[in-house]
């Protein structure tokens, strides 16, 4: 992957651009008036993130453009702000500055959901093992302007950090965040899924293991979540207890800790 900016960049997003790259240790490519795939091929890569004044956008040859946007989690997070409680934050037994570690960051909507509902007190680390897609959320958790002082705060509390979910459980200590959440790419696709389909190039799609969950639930304190299509066998597979919802094409799946020992 190599970074660039659009035509004529203001130097501060010139700046921001290259601060990315040195942060990622991949090559900054100043735009020039080079077309993207004069770019590429100067560079000899496939993908190009592209700082822009007002956003970011991830183009891989061949796969339609990625660009950041909170999309169904800015609508989502504007009804918990209205004082609804979101059926992932429900699932997950979630209260006000509850600490939560989402290991398949994606495009951040249920991170920023998970933020917005938890309120200024809850700490939530999104984990994202694609490259590309770490680089696209991170930028854009940062700089993304949604027209609302909440949610854009809820967006920068966010930690994002490019690990695979695995490595990342084994260096927390025992029981020291309240909520671990997996939404892997399922195993059965929902073509129809607006917000999955264009990340679908970019993403790591490997099936969750159960030393994840096992790692996840000496890690959490309070509840283990999983997101899959509704029915599927990852559900038993991996020990989650499957709450339907009504009329939906998606279950979360529940481990609860046992507090009581
Ligand atoms: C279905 S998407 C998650 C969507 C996300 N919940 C949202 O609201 O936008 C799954 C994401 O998890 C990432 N992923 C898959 N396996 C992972 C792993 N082992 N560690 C970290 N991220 C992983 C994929 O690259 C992909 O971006």
């Amino acid at each position: 992957m190599i970074i660039s900016t659009g035509e004529r960049p203001k130097p501060e997003v010139a700046e921001r651009a290259r601060a990315l790259a040195g942060r990622l240790g991949v090559s900054y490519a100043p735009r020039g008036n080079a077309s993207v795939a004069k770019l590429l091929a100067e560079y000899r890569d496939d993908d190009l993130l592209i700082v822009l004044h007002q956003g970011v956008r991830l183009l891989r040859s061949g796969a339609a453009p990625l660009q950041f946007h909170p999309s169904m989690g800015f609508v989502r997070a504007k009804r918990v702000l209205k004082g609804e409680t979101d059926p992932l934050a429900a699932a997950a037994g979630m209260v006000p500055g509850d600490s939560v570690l989402d290991c398949t960051a994606g495009l951040g909507a249920d991170s920023l959901v998970l933020a917005v509902s938890g309120g200024e007190e809850t700490s939530v680390t999104a984990l994202e093992s694609s490259l590309p897609l770490y680089a696209l959320l991170s930028e854009g958790m940062a700089s993304y302007d949604s027209g609302l002082p909440e949610v854009d705060s809820a967006l920068r509390r966010i930690e994002v950090v490019n690990s695979g979910h695995l490595d990342y459980l084994h260096s927390l200590p025992d029981r020291s965040v309240d909520i671990v959440y997996f939404d892997p790419m399922f195993r059965e696709p929902l073509h129809d899924s607006a917000a999955i389909s264009p990340l679908r190039s970019f993403a790591d799609s490997s099936a969750l293991s159960e030393g994840s969950v096992a790692e996840a639930l000496r890690v959490a304190r309070k509840s283990v979540v999983l997101k899959e299509k509704r029915g599927s066998g990852e559900f038993s597979r991996l020990g989650f207890q499957e709450q339907l919802r009504q009329g939906n094409k998606t279950s979360y799946g529940v481990i609860a800790i046992d507090n009581r020992s």
